[in-house]
């Protein structure tokens, strides 16, 4: 495995085969996809365009089921060996920039940001994008992580060794951005953004997940959002 700067995108190519796995290096991106199905709202017609930003191998498919299944999921990202895996899943995938989406002003009723905003380099520009394809009224689905010192030296340095941590310098301690921060550049483009809550894995299910008696490891709410955080945005309505 070539050692890349951190944040390089070309990353996401190099571990294309570790998206589905539920033993891969993106584990835990299906116990948030889970968490995150959580605050997605059940689709106001069958058939209606929801957007997964930087959607990668496209995990969300998984969990669009029961009251969700009626969404047309819809998947932008970077990586193409990812929309490849992402569209074997069902997913529409959509090679673009989540700074530059090619569609139409208010097209979605819900656009989904799952672990993307500590990875883009123009907050500003993503939340613009965000603001114009978001329809009046539409609701913004967050998680993403903090920029705190837990999450600049634990969730993002020292995780990074533990299995089931994210892979080795995927992540840029200098992109966390923090909720405040973050409501503030969705608010300057129309979005209006209430923290969730926080998110930890359940340790008794990390115990089963590593000793390979269970697939999946439960995400649970904390009171605090010094980690991995959630959140929902509303697009306010056009005068
Ligand atoms: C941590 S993964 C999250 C994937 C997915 N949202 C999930 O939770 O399973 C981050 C993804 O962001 C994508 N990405 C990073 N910067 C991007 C950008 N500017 N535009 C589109 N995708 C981007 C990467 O290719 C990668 O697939």
């Amino acid at each position: 495995m070539p050692r890349r700067r951190r944040n390089d995108p070309a990353q996401y190519d190099d571990l294309a085969d570790q998206w589905w796995p539920t033993h891969g290096r993106f584990a835990a991106l299906h116990w948030l996809a889970e968490a995150r199905a959580r605050l997605i709202p059940a689709p106001p017609r069958t058939g209606a365009p929801l957007l997964d930003l930087a959607c990668g191998g496209g995990l969300l498919a998984r969990v669009l089921t029961g009251k969700l299944a009626g969404w047309r999921h819809i998947g932008v990202d970077l990586s193409s060996l990812a929309l490849r895996q992402a569209s074997d899943h069902g997913v529409e995938a959509v090679q673009a920039d989540v700074t530059r989406l090619p569609f139409p002003d208010g097209k979605f009723s819900c656009v989904v940001a799952g672990e993307m905003f500590e990875h883009i380099e123009d907050l500003d520009a993503a939340c613009t994008a965000i603001g114009r394809v978001l329809a009046p009224g539409g609701t913004l689905v967050i998680d993403t992580l903090a920029d705190t010192l837990f999450c600049r030296i634990g969730l993002v340095r020292l995780a990074e060794r533990l299995p089931g941590g994210p892979p080795p310098r995927i992540h840029d301690p200098r992109l966390l951005v923090s909720p405040d921060r973050l409501g503030a550049a969705l608010d300057r483009y129309g979005i209006e953004m209430t923290v969730v809550g926080g998110l930890r894995p359940s340790l008794p299910d990390y115990v089963r997940w590593l000793v390979r008696q269970a697939d999946s490891v439960r995400m649970v709410p904390t009171d605090s959002t010094a980690g991995v955080y959630q959140a929902v945005g509303t697009r306010r309505e056009l005068r």
